[in-house]
């Protein structure tokens, strides 16, 4: 596709991008239960106005744009004292989970390369529920995984079962609070006893529940409860790093997010400085290098728009969401919430019916809900296939009533349709083909037998995915991620 030879004019371009938005999910009202995080349409115009205002300063050098390290300093300040962290503590502002997650990874990694010479195949132990960036985060930094099954009713790991996986060469243990998939807590003051004894770093994964927590144990303190959630943050003593997302239950502009080191030490293991080359000298606290202003003003702004009262109410409002959406749904038969979520997140499932079914029939009446593979743990331990929901608009509490009348409809149309689940035959075809490399025609044939395409607007997809879902939950992971990667190699070609 060759660039236009004449420009158009600002009117027209914004107009036809507006025209590229057409086959988005719609997340405007309030009826897409992910990737979106919605606080309202005056936070939301605060952080684009303020995104856009910072767009083009380049957070490169602070000595030259003094005004993003100050924003910065001004947003892991923010974080610290929400999450206290000690006064030697520090922070890095990253774009993302996965960046604050892949430094946390490698200031471990580096920091036992400087103080623990025995160590020689490095590895990272963590729950099969911790989130695949700590996977991406081990590939790209050769720490090897070791993963420990959680429990299979409450889907919260034990610290025993986490004491008993480290070993001499572990640079690293992690745990969740909460974790994505079901949204339960893993126990964070006893694994972190336990690294405090062994001096080891632990992460916490806070991505999700780093912001929003501490809210909405205040809210369960002021409904005078005393099981609220446990302490998870630095008030911890073992843990030595955490991430915590802003672009997620921060309500900022998109590219926000923030892990905090207990000491310099830790952080200045996870940066990368350079001045062996011809050109100027590159020192990076994160894996970006030029690092647009936006996402720093972007935050900042909506996070002192919102203010704690603003935090208190949005998650109120969640909150209120949450506990009436969990008891409705556990009151539709056949339904099961797993484990017991700790706030705006969790996962249902059934035994009885197909959820992936569910799923489509909730897409068919408007609603967009996560359909999560079922997952087979490193002892075998299988968890099962469920839909997932992330309440996340300040509009979520006034559609409870009628997601949940649909709800049940979808469940009802469920229970009619057809078992989906591969025959035995082709479940066994499919474990056998476990370790197998096919070709890209191979794998495009395959997609091709289950009604999945690359069309020209990206992903041809079937109105119904349960009966993908299922093959896709009954193939072996490495298979899975194969033909998944095909797929998104189909997608990703240039336009001609
Ligand atoms: C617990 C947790 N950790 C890490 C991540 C990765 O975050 P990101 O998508 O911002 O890279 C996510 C994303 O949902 C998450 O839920």
């Amino acid at each position: 596709m060759a660039l236009p030879s004449q420009g158009k004019d600002k009117d027209t371009l914004l107009a036809e991008l507006q025209t590229y938005k057409g086959r988005d999910v719609n997340w405007q009202e309030g009826r897409t239960f992910a990737y979106v995080y919605d606080p309202g349409a005056e936070a939301m115009a605060v952080g684009k106005a303020a995104f856009s205002s910072f767009l083009t300063e380049n957070a490169l050098d602070p000595t030259v744009y003094p005004s993003l390290m100050r924003l910065e300093n001004e947003i892991v300040g923010f974080c610290a004292s929400h999450l206290n962290l000690p006064d030697d503590g520090v922070g890095t502002f990253t774009s993302g989970g996965t960046e604050s997650i892949l430094l946390a990874v490698k200031s471990a990694r580096d920091f036992a390369r400087q103080t623990r010479p025995e160590v020689t195949r490095p590895n990272m132990v963590l729950p099969v529920t911790a989130h695949a960036a700590f996977h991406k985060a081990s590939s790209y930094f050769d720490v090897e995984l070791v993963l420990v099954e959680v429990d299979p009713v409450s889907f919260a790991v034990t610290p025993e079962a986490m004491a008993a996986a480290i070993d001499e060469q572990t640079v690293l243990v992690v745990a969740s609070s909460p974790g994505y998939a079901h949204g339960v807590m893993d126990p964070i003051a006893a694994i972190g006893a336990i690294c405090e004894t062994r001096s080891l770093p632990f992460h916490v994964d806070a991505c999700v529940g780093g912001w929003m927590l501490p809210f909405w144990r205040r809210l369960q303190l002021a409904d005078g409860m005393t099981d609220v959630i446990d302490a998870f943050d630095f008030e911890v003593k073992g843990v030595t790093s955490l991430s915590v997302d802003l672009h997620k239950y921060g309500f900022c502009p998109k590219g926000a997010s923030v892990v905090l080191f207990r000491n310099k030490t830790l952080r200045n293991a996870a940066g990368f400085a350079c001045s062996d080359w011809a050109g100027y000298t590159v020192v990076n606290p994160s894996v970006q290098s030029s690092k647009s202003g936006g996402p720093l003003a972007g935050a900042w702004s909506v996070m002192r728009f919102l203010g704690d009262e603003g935090y208190m109410a949005i998650t109120d409002r969640l909150r209120q969401a949450t506990l009436a959406l969990l008891e409705g749904i556990s009151a539709i038969d056949g339904l099961e919430i797993m484990g017991q979520p700790a706030m705006c997140m969790f996962a249902f499932t059934s035994t009885e019916f197909d959820v992936f079914h569910v799923a489509d029939e909730m897409s068919a009446r408007g609603w967009y809900v996560q359909p999560q593979l079922g997952h087979t743990g490193p002892t075998g331990q299988r968890y099962a296939g469920n839909v997932h929901l992330s309440l996340n608009s300040w509009g979520t509490l006034d559609r409870v009533t009628p997601f949940l009348a649909d709800l049940q409809d979808a469940v009802q149309a469920a229970r009619t349709l057809p078992d989906v689940r591969p025959n035995a035959e082709m479940g066994q075809m499919l474990q056998a083909m476990a370790g197998q490399t096919l070709s890209g025609d191979e794998l495009m044939g395959m997609l091709g037998l289950m009604g999945v395409g690359a069309g020209e607007q990206g992903a041809e997809l079937p109105e119904r995915m349960a009966p993908i879902n299922r093959i896709l939950d009954a193939m072996p992971a490495k298979m899975n991620e194969a033909v998944l990667s095909g797929f998104m190699g189909e997608l990703y070609a240039p336009a001609r």
